[in-house]
């Protein structure tokens, strides 16, 4: 998604500003600009493709001395939603006048019956985008006040915006305002620094304020007031970022999803770091504000998300049936909240999103809290908009995520819905030992994985055998299935071959007439209840020439012998399995793209959050 960041403070803007899109990088984007305050101008350089190509512009329009004295300014990392990815459509954009610039992340969705009553009044536009027309909106707007004429052109836009305002007639401030899209003002010493997120600001402070939805803020670079868009003046927290700047790096792997995936021990304890009562045989969850009562009286869980956060969703189905013995049921955020879902008091809706902002799973949870559900949410960004709109939850502190493919926020994601389940279940059968026991297995699973990941070299020769296929198909039973899922939207995001999850009984049903001499079969065969007829699924698509790669147990000889290459696991809980299992998929596809020489920590038309439609 697009990346927003400004800046006003002591000097250097310029550099400040790249800094900040280059941490935006990872958020997926296709051109980039940036819009500076010099001898009341405004400058603007823009470029399509990477941040680098838009510093080699700027560098190569502005003088040296201009980098150094400019103290004032706003950038952009643009993801096209309206428009081609040219220069002419990047983002800042200029209003009428020239002296007004804007970023914005979201979608103006009346953008085309403004454009048109602008253009009856003599303004004339040269992008097709509707961030354009509100900054040319907002210079219609001003009479001299700058967040007066903000607040009167937000007034009359319907949809979503994150947008940083700079104007050559107000050199001393930057006006900001979120709807929908994310917005993060850093609190610095005499420089404030704002950002889509708080990765391009931790380098700077870690004393972070959130801006909710509506909040306009006029900020200088001593000050920071916040209103609503009426001028009410509103009063927001300053939190601590949980993170650094080194977290935010990549710790001498070659990507961000490399060292995320080698992070799961470390993140993994983090999730579970105090959330485990062993006297009780219980989890401990305060975010989820609920009662043992509340608990009990529940009738059904509803689990929504998008992508990896939807297979979650789909382990949490299996663990919460089979803990706590309560109807669970999984469906994609974008289809529950256009399918007017049957929702009362007694079910709970669990949104599931690593960013906390994607826009199907927001949707979802505002279409919960209509229905009267008891909604909660399971995040990885502090702050983020699903996280405050639902008001509860369990934070999975994961840390940042910076791979567009999900690792470690899918595995902390389970985990969480384990000790959900857990938590559940004591309310309801699952006596105090059964409790205890499962306590010790969710306990384990940091040094489960950390087995896992110190294959990573074995992984990777494995992976050189599959590297040249373009298709692969992944199956999986009972709590494998989801992970079947994962695992192939791993291997498809990062490396592009064409890969499928199916469950392990449908490929007769279809799917097996695909199987040709040397089609690569990854089969997640794990010695849990169903194995056996696993491994005759298996056996179906060997006796059509696949090539199988089995995920099974280490030490089961007989079910290594049925598999071409194998990846063991250590043994434990089947609900468990399915983490050890996902990290000796993720370093699969990991390798694999690799060794396909692809970009793998910013696929091609991936973004890390999909905050639009
Ligand atoms: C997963 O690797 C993808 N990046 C994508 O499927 C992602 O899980 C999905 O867009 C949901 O994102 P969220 O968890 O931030 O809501």
């Amino acid at each position: 998604m697009c990346g927003i960041v400004g800046y006003i403070g002591k000097a250097d803007a310029p550099t400040v500003l790249m800094n900040g899109l280059r941490r935006l990088e990872y958020r997926g984007y296709d051109s980039a600009g940036i819009a500076i305050l010099d001898d009341e101008r405004v400058l603007i350089a823009k470029a399509p493709g990477k941040v680098s190509k838009l510093n080699e512009r700027a560098h190569a329009d502005w003088p040296s001395s201009l980098f150094q004295r400019a103290s004032t300014g706003i950038a952009h990392t643009r993801w096209a939603t309206h428009g081609p990815p040219t220069e002419v459509n990047a983002h800042p954009h200029l209003d009428q006048s020239g002296e007004i610039a804007l970023v914005h992340n979201g979608i103006i969705e009346n953008y085309r019956s403004i454009r048109a009553r602008l253009e009856a009044k003599g303004h004339h536009f040269y992008s097709e985008t509707d961030t354009e027309v509100l900054t040319h909106l907002i210079g219609d707007c001003d009479k001299g006040d700058l967040f007066q004429a903000v607040c009167d052109a937000l007034h009359q836009v319907e949809g979503t915006f994150g947008i940083a305002v700079i104007s050559a007639r107000e050199p001393d401030k930057i006006i900001t305002a979120r709807r929908g899209s994310p917005i993060v003002i850093g609190v610095g010493e005499g420089e404030t620094i704002l950002a889509s997120d708080a990765s391009a600001i931790v380098a700077y402070t870690q004393r972070v304020i959130y801006l909710d939805d509506n909040d306009i803020a006029i900020i200088t670079k001593d000050s920071i007031d916040i209103r609503d868009l009426n001028n009410i003046p509103v009063t927001r927290e300053i939190a601590e970022l949980a993170f650094d700047a080194a977290a935010a790096e990549k710790g001498g792997f070659d990507h961000f999803m490399l060292k995320e995936i080698h992070e799961q021990p470390e993140s993994l304890g983090n999730a579970i770091r105090g959330r485990l009562d062993f006297n009780l045989g219980s989890s401990v969850l305060a975010g989820m504000g609920t009662s043992p009562r509340d608990l009990a009286e529940l009738s059904r869980i509803v689990l929504v998300g998008c992508g990896t956060s939807l297979h979650a969703g789909m382990v949490g189905e299996y663990a919460f049936e089979d803990l706590a013995d309560v109807h669970a049921e999984v469906q994609q955020a974008a289809e529950f909240r256009y399918r007017n879902p049957i929702l009362g008091s007694r079910d709970m809706v669990v949104a599931i999103s690593q960013s906390g902002e994607t826009a199907d799973t927001l949707a979802a949870v505002r279409e919960a809290n209509q229905k009267g559900a008891f909604v909660m949410s399971l995040c990885n960004v502090v702050g983020s908009t699903i996280a405050r709109e639902t008001g509860r939850g369990v934070y999975l502190h994961a840390g940042p995520e910076i791979s567009v493919a999900s690792t470690k926020a899918f595995t902390c994601q389970v985990v969480v819905l384990l000790m959900m389940a857990l938590r559940l279940g004591r309310g309801r059968r699952f006596s105090r030992d059964e409790g205890i026991r499962f306590a010790r297995e969710i306990e384990s699973i940091p040094m489960l994985v950390a087995k896992v990941v110190a294959q990573n070299a074995r992984i990777a020769e494995v992976a050189a055998d599959y590297a040249k296929n373009e298709h692969a198909f992944f199956i999986g039973r009972g709590p494998m299935f989801p992970v079947a899922l994962e695992g192939a939207l791993k291997l498809k995001e990062v490396s592009y071959i064409h890969a499928e999850g199916y469950h392990a009984a449908e490929l007769k049903h279809g799917p097996i007439a695909l199987l040709e001499q040397g089609t690569p079969i990854i089969a997640l065969a794990v010695d849990i209840p169903g194995k056996d007829k696993m491994l005759g699924n298996i056996e179906e698509c060997r006796a059509r020439g696949a090539r199988i790669l089995g995920v099974i147990t280490e030490g089961d000889h007989e079910t290594a012998e049925c598999m071409d290459d194998f990846i063991s696991i250590p043994r434990c809980h089947p609900l468990v399995a399915t983490i050890p299992a996902v990290v000796a998929l993720q370093l699969f596809a990991y390798h694999v793209a690799r060794l396909r020489g692809c970009e793998i920590d910013q696929p091609r038309n991936l973004a890390k959050s999909v905050t639009v439609e």
